[in-house]
């Protein structure tokens, strides 16, 4: 039977909405099952639990992705733990964290798989090299600097308080900014010829920020025009240009490797349940 990926998707995020839309629209592509269960925002935890609890015990159900955010009245942490281990395609659950720590198979968390996918098709090595993250959320930034430090980089983490972050930057031969702020990684942060990974989704609803952002590209204005926004990373694209040897653009970079490695995973978890 065809592998079974089960979205929950509970409220209306709008960058949630996004993703579960384009996850949902792959597994159709490639002939999955999809399953999508939206619930209201006012949704409690003893419902999202009971939802869980119904996909765990689905037999044609293999993987499991509660978007996050969830709603704050929801407890996200119970939630993470109910989802059934062996289904649980983000590799969120702490069964599935203690797999990373311990570079144990098992799922990985699906932007950081993406980005080490990338790295690893485009041939960069990675093994003695000076790798800094910025950020440090559960989603993207830990599991990222596992992944890293597991192909022998020496690896940074960097967050909201650290010293000197332009210094650490500047230090990075393989650069990942997975903080959440609108180009916030400027020249300054970039080692000339380093390899910048942009994990940043933001959306520029200023045309004049807009146009400074993309150094006035006709192409990426015309977008503007025609929707009243563009989306860009957390590294400034003009800087990130000109002093990288190599990057991911926003959008179109880790995006589409995020929703491939959610696939993957959901393959590898229907194999495994299946024998
Ligand atoms: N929110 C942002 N990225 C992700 C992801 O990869 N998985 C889930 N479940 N929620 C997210």
């Amino acid at each position: 039977r065809a592998p079974g990926l089960a979205v929950v998707l509970v409220g209306n995020d709008l960058a949630s909405e996004i993703y579960v839309s384009s996850k949902v629209r792959t597994c159709i592509e490639l002939g999955m099952r999809s399953e999508e269960i939206r619930m209201p925002d006012t949704a409690t935890t003893a419902e999202v639990l009971a939802q869980v609890d119904a996909l765990n015990r689905d037999p044609g159900i293999d993987g499991i992705l509660v978007q996050m955010p969830l709603p704050k009245q929801v407890d996200s942490r119970a939630v993470l733990l109910a989802i059934d281990p062996s289904k649980d395609v983000d590799g969120f659950h702490p069964f599935n964290v203690g797999n990373l720590v311990g570079n144990i198979p098992g799922p990985r968390p699906c932007t950081p798989a993406g980005v080490m996918e990338l790295l690893k098709r485009y041939g960069i090595g990675l093994k003695g090299k000076r790798a800094v993250v910025v950020g440090r959320s559960d989603i993207v930034g830990k599991p990222m600097a596992m992944l890293l430090m597991h192909e022998h980089a020496t690896v940074t983490i960097c967050h909201s308080r650290t010293a000197d972050l332009a210094g650490e930057c500047r230090r990075a031969e393989i650069l990942v900014a997975a903080i959440g702020r609108t180009a916030m990684i400027e020249a300054e942060h970039i080692a000339e010829g380093a390899v910048v990974i942009d994990v940043g989704i933001n959306r520029v609803t200023d045309r004049e920020e807009a146009m400074r952002l993309t150094g006035g590209n006709a192409a990426r204005m015309a977008g503007f025009d025609k929707r009243g926004s563009i989306v860009v990373g957390d590294v400034h694209p003009v800087a990130m240009a000109e002093r990288a040897s190599a990057y991911t653009p926003v959008p179109g970079g880790v995006g589409p490797l995020t929703i491939a490695m959610l696939m993957s995973n959901t393959v590898e978890s229907a194999e495994r349940r299946l024998g």
